[in-house]
């Protein structure tokens, strides 16, 4: 059976592979100047061929190419973690920054919590890049969905992902009503910790300046 992905699915692993390392080095130069990294770690995904049927199926569409890279954007998909909240949008302005790079779509859930208590950033970002796209275009644009997100925000999510998929959960309601206090506290606990990350750096650069 043919990739749903036609004849871009080679690209796919090329084109996040090459975005990834764009991420790390303007990490690295972050780094550089700042003496600290702004994000923990990074993962990525090509969506397998048989979930990306499934979305497609449940999102009503045929399965073809043009629903796979058009209409679905999330093919190629890279979850940003980051120690502190600040850092989220240090890395969010970086990837907006990128040559080559349009904004598609941005939703900010850590300002805009969901009422379940989900917290991130998401960005579907549109990129150029050297390989023919879905339209027969080259140089060809492709979709990638980014997700950031602190730690905090990302144990959160991976907890609350495990609970929405096992089918058989007792107290159900409980237990969301419990994740949704843990994660207000880990939110006013991070703002916390951000304030004292920030005084301490401030005092640093009072230290440098007396020094
Ligand atoms: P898609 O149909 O997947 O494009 O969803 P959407 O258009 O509503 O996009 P959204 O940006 O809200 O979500 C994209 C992805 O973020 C999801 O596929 C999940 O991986 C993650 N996500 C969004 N909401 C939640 C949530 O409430 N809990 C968890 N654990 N993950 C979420
Ligand atoms: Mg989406």
């Amino acid at each position: 059976m043919e990739s749903i992905y036609g004849k871009q699915e080679t690209a796919l692993p090329e084109i996040l592979a090459a975005f990834r390392a764009r991420i790390e080095a303007a990490s690295a130069e972050v780094r550089k100047s700042t003496g600290s990294a702004p994000y923990e770690h990074l993962i990525c995904r090509v969506k397998s061929d048989e979930s990306m049927r499934e979305k497609c199926l449940r999102k009503g569409l045929p399965l073809t190419p043009q629903s796979a890279l058009r209409q679905v954007h999330d093919a190629i998909g890279i979850r940003v973690v980051c120690r502190f909240i600040d850092d989220v949008y240090v890395v969010v302005r970086a990837l907006k920054a990128f040559s080559g790079v349009t904004v598609f779509e941005e939703k900010d859930y850590i300002r805009d919590v969901k009422p379940n208590g989900y917290r991130s950033y998401h960005m579907i970002l549109s990129l150029e890049t050297p390989f023919e796209d879905v339209d027969g275009k080259n140089p060809g644009r492709f979709f990638v969905e980014l997700q950031l997100r602190t730690l905090a925000m990302d144990s959160w999510a991976s907890l609350e992902h495990e609970m929405m998929y096992k089918h058989a959960v007792e107290n159900r309601k409980l237990l969301a009503s419990e994740l949704k206090r843990c994660s207000d506290v880990r939110a006013s606990c991070e703002l916390s910790m951000q304030t004292i990350r920030n005084l301490i750096r401030e005092s640093d650069v009072m230290g440098d300046v007396m020094a």
